[in-house]
């Protein structure tokens, strides 16, 4: 079965067909980073925008490069939720009229569910241990994750530890009472005036400065599964305040190496802990990364490294497709139509869907 699937609930604008719920035949992303980096932060209005303008193209070239014609896909997906509802409505309409026009099935899939699902792509082997691996290799995934397992979904938007039992079987164990783990990344690096989106730019800056070099607060870190993040920005607003203060100037650039990798080992070490932990009280021998923050280069090495002393199995999508795509779409919504599920060319986008 080929599926064409599109995602748009952010600010990316991504088409993929997927055959078979694994296998990529093309995932096509335009992102609109360079739009948004002049404001800090995405732009809603922008946002849905520029996915009006690039959507024909970008499920045109997913089509070309999967040597597909439109009318041999067996059924089309695309995200309903969550994501900013300007931009998920471009995105769920263009594929509700391509499976209306073609009389195809229509599957709407969580976009949680999708990045879940990024770890059900291309199951090979990979022989580089993750650590020796630099940014931006296509790292192929550690290899088909078993049920039951642990996944630790962190995005711009969301932080979420899941137990996943089987197909679109899920039980939320924690989430974020505030900032999610990337806001907190970009949050940081905007307060620091080094760029946007935060969370690449921190990892690559992070690599010539001591993780230990300061010791800030890691929240909630042996209590449940939630996770608090807003407390770290602001210990970080204050250290920085407080060095400012006392040198009364603007805070030297070569501190900030320092102060970046000592923030990402504090949020690195609460999301390796909790999710090693909910491994260990729910007895899976799986766990798996999911979301655009898991292709922070010390998350990996470090939950790697972790999950191997604990004899644990792990699951690390390459870096292409933790950041938002739209072929783990395409991969969740297999396995929901496998599962006899369609949605209704009447669903709406749902900004606030929940796993
Ligand atoms: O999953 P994603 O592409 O979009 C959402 O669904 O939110 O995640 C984007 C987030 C941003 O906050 C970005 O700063 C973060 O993922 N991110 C990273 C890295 N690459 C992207 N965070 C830490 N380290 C990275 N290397
Ligand atoms: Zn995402």
């Amino acid at each position: 079965m080929k599926i064409l699937a599109i995602e748009t609930s952010c600010d990316e604008t991504s088409a993929a067909v997927i055959e078979n719920g694994s296998k990529i035949l093309s995932n096509v992303v335009a992102s609109q980073v360079e739009f948004h980096k002049k404001y800090g932060g995405i732009v809603p209005e922008v946002a849905s925008r520029k996915h009006i303008e690039v959507i024909a193209a970008v499920v045109k070239q997913a089509l070309d490069d999967a040597k597909l014609p439109i009318k041999k896909i067996d059924a089309v997906a695309a995200t309903y939720g969550p994501g900013l509802v300007g931009s998920l409505i471009v995105g769920l309409n263009y594929a509700k009229a391509i499976a209306f026009a073609l009389k195809k099935p229509f599957i709407a899939v969580n976009h949680i569910e999708g990045h879940i699902y990024a770890n059900f792509l291309t199951p090979l082997l990979r022989s580089t241990p993750l650590h020796k691996m630099e940014r931006g290799d296509p790292t192929p995934s550690r290899g088909g994750v078993r049920f039951p397992f642990i996944c630790l979904v962190v995005s711009g938007g969301h932080t979420q530890l899941i137990l996943v039992k089987d197909h679109g079987k899920y039980e939320s164990l924690g989430r974020t009472r505030d900032d999610a783990a990337g806001e907190a990344f970009d949050k940081v690096a905007r307060f620091l005036g080094i760029g946007y989106p935060g969370g690449p730019i921190i990892d690559e800056m992070a690599r010539k400065g001591d993780p230990k070099a300061i010791d800030f607060p890691r929240a909630m870190i042996d209590e449940g599964y939630d996770f608090s993040f807003s407390g770290l920005k602001t210990a970080i607003v204050n250290y920085v305040n407080r060095q400012t203060i006392r040198q009364t100037q603007p805070i030297d650039a070569s501190r900030i190496p320092d102060i970046v990798a000592s923030f990402q080992q504090a949020v690195v070490d609460i999301l390796v802990e909790k999710t090693i932990r909910a491994a260990k009280d729910n007895k899976t021998h799986w766990i798996a990364l999911a979301g655009g923050v898991s292709a922070n280069s010390m998350l990996r090495a470090d939950l790697e490294a972790r999950a191997v002393k604990e004899g644990l199995k792990i699951s690390i999508p390459p870096i292409s497709l933790c950041t938002d795509n739209a072929a783990m779409v395409g991969s969740a919504g297999y396995y929901l139509i496998k599962k006899g599920k369609k949605s209704s060319l009447d669903i709406e986008a749902v900004s606030t869907l929940r796993i």
